[in-house]
């Protein structure tokens, strides 16, 4: 048994809905087999327990693993291409990007940058867009299994419109799914999402077969593209034939709870009621939606109609792996957008950067706040002394405001350790500093 002593700040009910930051400025938290079994003060929970090891977490704050909504594996060599929007940037960027990791050495050594960079910002769980090579998605698979993340993720497929070297047909996306979900579906941390590529590049035939796979592994999830940018939306209604966008996967039973869209930004309300009753949910990605230029998240009409949003950081489009950084692009757009602006709080961000986050992936029973009965995962924010985030939150008017600005100036170097499970990945060189007294 390890008792970890720390500043714990984490949101275990919804912000959105009326719950409050929590925040204890001394806590203990007892954890046996990387599973939270006791929480409290830690002057009771030490008195409790002289015989657990003990973690000092002195300085700084800890707070729950981040959980990623949306993130794209191939693209992490693609980062940070600028003025394209969508359809350019897939055309000349991505796309040549991803024909490279047929290749197996490559999708290896890509596989094994993508996962240190979703833990070195702190990402402990992730649903990721996995690649249109089946071999290259299970080296992915591979890669996340060494570093213990959790992750689902799946074949991404699409039948036109990509480069004919990412193509597929119906019935090998089916078996090449099929098989990639008996090796990894529910296999550790592992589980199979259904990944059509988005309903542009999909045929009615391959969204068909889609859902058929969904429906024949048992617990997996899906998660596809939706509503990004205006001149897919109206390709995708001229091919379908409707102006509701959704409806390409609705009628293949691929909305429901375990259905995660990413971006949805130009949605009718049409739309977003059929998502709030299916209570599926959407990952949003504002850094890439900024830099592609795809548009304003419509955060309000969302939480009006009750869809459920995660974040996703949508590498290689947005910006970095951090979801520090994309919950501050979040509260950044909510603030331009004015009078239909969202005022958003650091509990907010906190909340949309791990709670919502399990909450659309179905682990909120394991993860997204550091709970009885949660999972050990983790992340210790410790900036080095004399940084600026050092300073301010040495200096922060109590622990919400200490938040806002480990939203507004962490970055992975402010990570002193990462835990999954209990299992901590990876310890950063920290100055000798006092413990607290
Ligand atoms: N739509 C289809 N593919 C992609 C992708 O790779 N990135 C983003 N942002 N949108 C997409
Ligand atoms: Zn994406």
């Amino acid at each position: 048994m390890t008792l970890y002593r720390a500043q714990v700040v984490d949101t275990p009910d919804d912000p959105f809905r009326g719950g409050a930051l929590r925040c204890d400025g001394d806590a203990g938290l007892l954890v046996e087999d990387g599973r939270i079994v006791e929480r409290d003060a830690f002057a009771t929970l030490r008195s409790r327990h002289p015989e657990a090891q003990l973690v000092e977490l002195s300085d700084g704050v800890l707070l729950p693993g981040l959980v990623d909504a949306h993130v794209h594996f191939p693209q992490v060599r693609v980062i940070g291409a600028l003025g394209m929007p969508l359809l350019e940037w897939l055309e000349r960027c991505a796309l040549p990007e991803e024909a490279r990791i047929a290749e197996i050495d490559y999708a290896r050594v890509v596989a094994g940058e993508f996962v240190s960079a979703l833990t070195s910002a702190g990402t402990t769980t992730a649903l990721v867009f996995g690649s249109h090579f089946a071999p290259a998605v299970d080296a992915l698979f591979q890669a996340a299994a060494g570093h213990g993340l959790r992750i689902t993720s799946g074949l991404v497929v699409g039948d036109r419109m990509l480069r004919p070297e990412l193509h597929t047909s119906a019935e090998r996306s089916y078996d090449e799914g099929r098989e990639l979900a008996r090796r990894w579906h529910g296999v550790g941390r592992s589980r199979y999402a259904v990944t059509p590529r988005f309903a542009l590049s999909c045929s009615d035939e391959l969204l068909a077969s889609c859902g058929e796979l969904h429906r024949d592994v048992v617990g997996s999830w899906f998660t596809s593209h939706l509503n990004e940018n205006l001149d897919e939306v109206a390709t995708v209604r001229r091919l379908s034939g409707t102006t509701n966008y959704l409806d390409c996967y609705d009628r293949h039973g691929l909305v429901g709870r375990q259905s995660v869209f990413a971006h949805n930004v130009h949605s009718t309300d049409t739309e977003l009621t059929r998502l709030a009753e299916a209570q599926a949910s959407v990952a949003h990605c504002p850094t890439s939606n900024a830099a592609l230029g795809s548009g304003m998240f419509p955060l309000n009409r969302h939480l009006a109609h009750g869809v459920l949003v995660a974040l996703g950081c949508d590498v290689g489009a947005g910006t970095g792996f951090s979801l520090l950084k994309e919950g501050l692009q979040t509260y950044l757009l909510q603030r331009l957008r004015g009078v239909d602006g969202v005022p958003l709080t650091a509990a907010h961000l906190l909340y949309l950067a791990t709670a919502a986050g399990g909450q659309a992936l179905g682990l909120r029973d394991q993860i997204g706040d550091l709970s009885v009965g949660r999972r050990f995962d983790a992340i210790w924010i410790r900036p080095r002394p004399g940084t600026i985030l050092d300073i301010g939150i040495r200096h922060s008017n109590g622990p919400e405001d200490a938040l806002a600005k480990v939203f507004a100036l962490a970055t992975p170097d402010d990570l002193g350790q990462v835990w999954i499970d209990g299992a901590p990945l990876r310890a950063r060189a920290v100055d000798a500093r006092p413990l607290r007294p």
